[in-house]
């Protein structure tokens, strides 16, 4: 497996600064980076032409001022849309990033961790298409999905692309054996685990399979240690400077 940034957990900003800025657009992530993150995530969908974009939920209404899903828009249409009111008057007008125009914001600032929402469509290598495009490493980059088919197709297409695939873990008593044979299969790096789901018997066994535990969204500077001591690999948090203050480091990872 490929090893995780020195300092153990690492900190990602969870659709940038979040807490403070509408998540997935360039603000947050200038935001993050103010906040001495060194990685941010972020959502990506694929536009009714092909263009992979920044977005959390499946449909506008919450974050922008228009409705519908937003797989059925054109990039033309998305780039129209106001993405930073919902959040506060001063973000008015703040657009939708392309995956490129934010690879491209945040190269050399920030390590990108790019959640594949759709699977449709060959968004695999759309996304893989983009880091060409802005010329990133993938080994810079991090991908994340809750789909088993996007991990392991993204693994076989570009085998330096580090993958994290979202579970929700097996039940107590619930053999993992096949849980973590599938992850193996998949060649995935890591797992992410909501923090609420996460168990001592699963991270021991994802850390004796060679997996490494990332845990979302943790905004508590409480839980912060606690997950800490019992030994994650990494916390996905809204408030990127609050939890590196509680580690100790708020110069970044
Ligand atoms: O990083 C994992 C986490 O972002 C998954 O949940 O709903 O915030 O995309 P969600
Ligand atoms: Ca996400």
């Amino acid at each position: 497996m490929r090893p995780v940034p020195a300092s153990s957990p690492i900190v990602i900003a969870h659709r940038g600064a979040s807490a403070v800025a509408p998540e997935n657009t360039l603000v947050a992530y200038e935001r993050a980076i103010e906040q001495g993150a060194r990685l941010a995530e972020c959502d990506v969908y694929l536009s009714s032409d092909g263009v992979p974009f920044l977005f959390h939920d499946s449909e506008l209404e919450r974050t922008t001022n228009a409705s519908g899903p937003v797989t059925e828009r054109s990039l033309v249409d998305l780039k129209q849309l106001d993405a930073g009111s919902w959040k506060g008057p001063e973000f008015a007008g703040e657009r939708i990033p392309t995956l490129v125009e934010f690879l491209e914001a945040v190269k050399g600032k920030l390590r990108p961790v790019i959640e594949i929402k759709g699977k449709d469509r060959e968004i695999e290598q759309a996304v893989i298409n983009a880091l060409h495009e802005a010329r990133f490493p993938s080994e810079d980059a991090m991908i994340f999905s809750f789909h088993y088919k996007v991990v392991a197709e993204i693994a076989r297409l570009d085998p330096s692309l580090p993958t994290t695939w979202l579970v929700t873990p097996p039940e107590p008593g619930e053999d993992l054996g096949p849980f973590f044979r599938a992850a193996l299969k998949a060649r995935v790096s890591a797992l992410g685990v909501s923090h609420d789901e996460v168990t001592l018997p699963f991270l021991q066994r994802a850390h004796e399979t060679g997996f490494p535990v990332f845990v979302w969204t943790v905004n508590d500077a409480a839980r912060i240690r606690e997950l800490t001591a019992m030994g994650v690999d990494g916390i996905i948090s809204d408030r990127p400077a609050m939890a590196l203050g509680v580690l100790g480091r708020n110069t970044g990872n």
